[in-house]
């Protein structure tokens, strides 16, 4: 038994399975790079204070889930939770508003959050995310959600569906907040307890409560599209002619509200129904107040997440995004001593070709070495013996065919040039 486990809700990402994340990292890279997002990394921890003020006190992320600590400075420092507060630091910090507008940017790295482990939902987990900042077009925010579905589409997911409202600006909400806190006062008693501090704090997060009791008492509530102001009602009907002109279909949900209080006007989630509770597989929306909020000019912006693990089981679950097993192009099976030398001298010459050349590292027998080439499976294995070395060849077996042949040792582009087949 080994002393130590992982802890809670983190993972291990093991050998096998980091192809299928690196294939899909490439179809991250390329959808971004078609929509004209370039990567901005950032790091993996900053103030404290940017997410309080960012993401917002009275929020579940910065009251029960930050990873916070002092440093040795004294300072307080968090683990990321999400990537839109550290991009908009460093896009005030690294003055990236002062060149052409819209900056895109994206990232993708690990997030942290001190959530309840289930299937679908980590300690540590996985966000590829993009952020457009300077311009409050209603054809941004759709790109923003049309970009992760081109990805979606990429990867072969059939089967998810976007949901769609809008949470109006400050102004307009204020009148809606009143008129729900009007609703759902006189329920509070029959509120869960934490329907019952949200009604106090936080009275929009009352209306994506996952309590079958509280969503069946706030299923008449007032909805906010009925309280939006001039602006943010034609904002909406505008993202939603867009979403119609390109082709996008979505699910109007009025009680869609998300988690964070940086939101504006526009908010999405795209669900992937089949995983169950854990089933959003990426969310987002317009901020315009968030980059004011840190510190800069008054500039809108608009954003997405994708989590990846979860986007990753949706694609194992439809059998999407397999791998076919690569072996090494080349094993090397010696026979100890002066050929073992010259098998090192050969894997070196031809990993430095870029072929993926495997030896044996454990003095094994020659049956043994075969045995190995077999299970890593190995396109060829080379046999250089003392009487090979002698003679300057090397004896190279394709493996699918049973084919062998001799090739000089003083010659390896023939030799490179058999291997290159595979
Ligand atoms: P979010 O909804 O908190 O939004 O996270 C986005 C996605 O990250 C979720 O839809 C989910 O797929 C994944 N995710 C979140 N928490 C976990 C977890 N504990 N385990 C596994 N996956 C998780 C944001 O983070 C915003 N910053 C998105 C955004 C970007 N808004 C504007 N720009």
């Amino acid at each position: 038994m080994p002393l130590w486990t992982r802890p809670r809700g983190t993972s291990d990402i093991l050998p096998e399975e980091i192809e299928l994340w690196l294939k899909l990292e490439e179809k991250i890279r390329a959808v971004c790079h078609a929509f004209g997002y370039r990567e901005l990394r950032t790091p993996m921890f900053e103030h404290t204070e940017l997410f309080q003020r960012g993401i917002g006190e009275a929020t579940d992320i910065v009251e029960k889930e930050m990873y916070t600590f002092q440093d040795r400075g004294q300072r307080s420092i968090t683990l990321r939770p999400e990537g839109t507060a550290p991009i908009v630091r460093a896009y005030l910090e690294n003055k990236l508003g002062a060149g052409s507008l819209p900056v895109k940017v994206f990232y993708y790295g690990p997030m942290f959050r001190y959530e309840r482990p289930q299937a679908g939902r980590y300690r540590q987990f996985t966000q590829f995310g993009l952020e457009a900042l300077g311009s409050s077009d209603p054809l941004l925010d759709v790109e923003t959600i049309a970009l992760p579905i081109e990805l979606y589409r990429a990867c072969g997911l059939e089967g998810f569906e976007v949901e769609l409202n809008s949470i109006g600006c400050p102004s307009c909400r204020q009148e809606y907040r009143k008129e729900l806190v009007a609703y759902a006062g006189p329920l509070r008693q029959e509120l869960c307890p934490s329907c019952q501090s949200r009604l106090d704090r936080n009275p929009m997060r009352l209306l994506d409560c996952k309590e079958e009791g509280c969503r069946r008492l706030l299923k008449d509530a007032p909805a906010i599209e009925d309280y939006l102001c001039q602006e943010c009602s034609s904002h909406f009907s505008q993202v939603r002619s867009y979403l119609g002109a390109l082709d996008i279909s979505y699910h109007l949900n009025p009680h869609l509200v998300r988690g964070f209080d940086y939101y504006t006007r526009t908010v999405f989630e795209v669900t992937f129904p089949k995983l169950g509770s854990q089933d959003a597989i990426g969310a987002g929306g317009r901020y315009d107040g968030l980059v004011e909020e840190c510190g800069g000019q008054p500039t809108p912006a608009v954003g997405f997440a994708v989590g990846v693990e979860r986007l990753l089981l949706a694609l194992k679950s439809q059998g999407k995004l397999k791998l076919e097993k690569k072996g090494p192009a080349v094993f090397i099976v010696n026979f100890g001593g002066r050929t073992k030398v010259k098998a090192a001298q050969l894997a070196q010459s031809l990993r430095r070709e870029g072929f993926w050349a495997e030896m044996d590292y454990l003095d094994r027998s020659i049956r043994a070495q075969m045995k190995s080439a077999n299970r890593l499976r190995a396109g060829y294995v080379l046999v250089l013996g003392e009487e090979e070395l002698a003679q300057k060849k090397v004896l190279l077996r394709d493996m699918e065919t049973g084919r062998e042949e001799f090739y000089k040792l003083d010659e390896p582009e023939q030799l490179m040039k058999a291997l290159g087949r595979v």
